[in-house]
């Protein structure tokens, strides 16, 4: 949530800026902002709402600045208006800074900081990291006070007639991190040092990406890519700069660290558009690669035999996930559970950290994150560590901060994901826990009716099918209702919880899901003649049931959209959109991409932005 950016090169800085924070836009799209030095002063510039707004403000005029930090906000402290909007200077005007992540012990620092003359303009904890940080620096050298006051003020003088360097702003920057609790991660710019950007991190990601002659730093990789190849993941409790040929990094005892930066293997093509109108519809298509290259990449990098099979011998399975990435956990708990009788005990992170979990040192848990940034699955595994459980984790942004908590890491390979909206990560997910079913079972001597290869054999059977054209008519039904409900039974019903969330998050429209079976129990009051019920069906076993659940819906005058391979149904629906058959275990492999469609359609039938829905970001790094 919030993502920021800092450039500092030989090239124009602001359009850098603005280039890097276009690929950062999931992140928040509430305002933008940028903050640059153009030779003698700190300007700012920022506006309410998404990014395009900052960017047509600034189209026409050439800023000659080679230095600059941006922002694009998530709000969490403030309404999203200009006040709240980063990069926020502090009161003396001697620097500005972007931040995301929350600093949860800001209102106390905020009194202290009043206490001592501070004034606020906004209701953001970053004005008050900004303010802490001009604090210290003016502990070192009183006379900075006066600094605000003086025009045309160059490096040369900060250094010369305020004895301000490199290592003076970096104790300063220290002494912050040390007051700060919370999650952070800051970039400052510093009037009159305009050629060097600052950073602090800990918990939000930051990375540092190399350039010749030009240096970047950005809340994730795929903002860099095309600018820079080499990259490295800023640690917790690091802090340090960057000028246009030199990077410094040092520890929480302010000890430089020696480098070690990474390539990342990215393909440009991979965060534009191409031929798409939009991220989302783009991703849905991608569906099924990202599902194949998961196994692949698996199966070479032998990922699963890292694991020590003797954590198998006597454990008890715990899955811990949020969203979308919960979804997936429901059907690994379901095949899991069915296939190998090993009993799961199933999450939502911001519920199992509270629920004092049964968990010890023979728990193995499985945490399921696209970013691996999440704030409240990250502490679900800090406790699982805690304990001295095992933890294994199904992440696909490489480098993130889950990867460096767990002790195995299951990588998903559905590539950057741009979409607020997930929906190839969750194909992927699925992929890399079907895989880790099958090394289970492996290990427990089990014989399941799936393999590797099954699986990227049902995800093909719906390569050449254009469900678009197929949901023309369903969408304009019903894009103009106020509720849709969902429902299914077994592995249908998980299905119908993600179908349910992907519509209402890009469609804005009230979707419910529910079991099949559980309609008579209180829901079916809510069905009136004409309210569109999705029915899921692809399980055989469960197939009289459900049907005698759409003939209790048709009979209250309910209009059932049937998604299903039995053609036989077709008549006893409102309309049926067939999906191809395949082994029941291997449903949402087929069954999910048309949900995804049916969102994705409905969202633009309403006018929406699918990749950037309202009030959501895609990274949730705040509890
Ligand atoms: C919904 C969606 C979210 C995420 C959830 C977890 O489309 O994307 O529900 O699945 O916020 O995010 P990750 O997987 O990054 O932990």
């Amino acid at each position: 949530m919030c993502g920021i950016v800092g450039y500092i090169g030989d090239r124009l800085a602001v359009p850098n800026a603005l280039n890097c924070l276009k690929a950062l836009e999931y992140r928040g799209y509430d305002s933008a902002g940028v903050a640059y030095a153009d030779g003698t002063e700190l300007k700012i510039c920022k506006m309410v709402g998404k990014l395009e707004n900052l960017t047509s403000h600034l189209k026409n005029k050439i800023i000659p600045s080679s230095c600059a930090i941006g922002h694009t906000r998530w709000a969490t402290h403030g309404e999203p208006n200009k006040q709240n909007a980063h990069p926020h200077a502090d009161y003396y005007k001697m620097l500005a800074v972007v931040h995301n992540g929350i600093i949860e012990n800001y209102l106390e620092l905020k009194n202290e900081l009043e206490k001592k003359g501070y004034k606020f303009y906004s209701a953001t904890d970053t004005e008050v990291f900004a303010n802490l940080l001009s604090f210290y620096l003016i502990e070192q050298n009183p006379l900075l006070k006066g600094y605000y006051a003086v025009r045309n003020t160059m490096h040369n003088t900060l250094h010369s007639t305020y004895k301000i360097d490199e290592k003076c702003i970096i104790k300063a920057l220290h002494s912050v991190v040390l007051k700060c609790k919370g999650s952070f991660a800051v970039a400052v710019l510093m009037r009159g040092y305009d050629d060097v950007i600052f950073f602090a991190k800990n918990k939000s990601p930051l990375i540092i990406g190399k350039g010749e002659n030009e240096n970047f730093i950005a809340s994730d990789t795929p903002a860099l890519i095309g600018c820079c190849k080499k990259f490295y993941s800023i640690k917790d409790g690091e802090i340090g700069y960057i000028t246009k040929d030199r990077i410094a990094v040092f520890d929480e005892n302010l000890k430089v660290l020696k480098l070690n930066f990474k390539t990342v293997n990215i393909r440009p093509e991979q965060v534009i558009l191409g031929n798409y109108s939009h991220f989302m519809e783009k991703e849905i298509e991608q569906g099924a690669d990202s599902v194949t290259e998961t196994i692949n990449r698996i199966e070479q990098m032998k990922i699963l035999e890292r694991i020590s099979p003797k954590i198998f011998d006597n454990f008890d399975l715990h899955i811990t996930a949020c969203g979308t990435a919960l979804h997936a956990g429901l059907i690994a708990k379901c095949v899991i559970e069915d296939k190998l009788k090993i009993p799961v005990d199933l999450d939502y992170a911001s519920e199992f950290r509270y629920k004092k979990p049964l968990i010890s040192s023979k728990s193995i848990c499985l945490f399921i994150s696209q970013s691996g940034e999440t704030a409240d699955t990250l502490s679900c595994v800090e406790l699982s560590n805690s304990v001295g459980a095992t933890t294994i984790a199904f992440t696909n942004v490489a480098g993130s901060r889950m990867e460096s908590l767990v002790d195995y890491i299951i990588p998903t390979s559905a590539g950057p994901e741009i979409a607020v909206a997930s929906t190839k990560a969750y194909m992927a997910q699925l992929a890399a826990i079907y895989q880790f079913i099958e090394y289970l079972a492996k290990i427990k001597g089990i014989t399941i009716e799936f393999s590797s290869d099954s699986v990227k054999n049902a995800v093909l059977k719906n390569k050449y099918i254009n469900y678009y054209k197929e949901l023309e008519d369903v969408v304009q039904e019903i894009k103009d209702e106020e509720s849709v409900y969902f429902i299914g039974r077994g592995i249908d019903y998980l299905l119908s919880l993600e179908g349910a969330l992907k519509l209402k998050e890009v469609s804005y429209i009230h979707c419910e899901a529910m079991p099949a079976g559980e309609l008579k129990h209180g829901s079916l009051a809510l069905v009136r003649k004409d309210c569109f019920v999705i029915a899921i069906l692809t399980q055989k076993e469960l197939y009289d049931k459900t049907l005698n659940n759409i003939y209790e819906l048709n009979s209250r005058g309910a209009k059932v959209i049937l998604f299903s391979p039995f053609k036989e149904l077709r008549n006893i629906v409102y309309k049926q959109i067939l999906i191809p058959e395949t082994e029941p275990v291997l449903s949402p492999f087929v069954a999910m991409k048309p949900l995804q469609c049916l969102a994705y359609a409905t969202a633009i039938a309403r006018g929406n932005d699918p990749d950037k829905p309202r009030n959501l970001a895609k990274s949730v790094t705040v509890e």
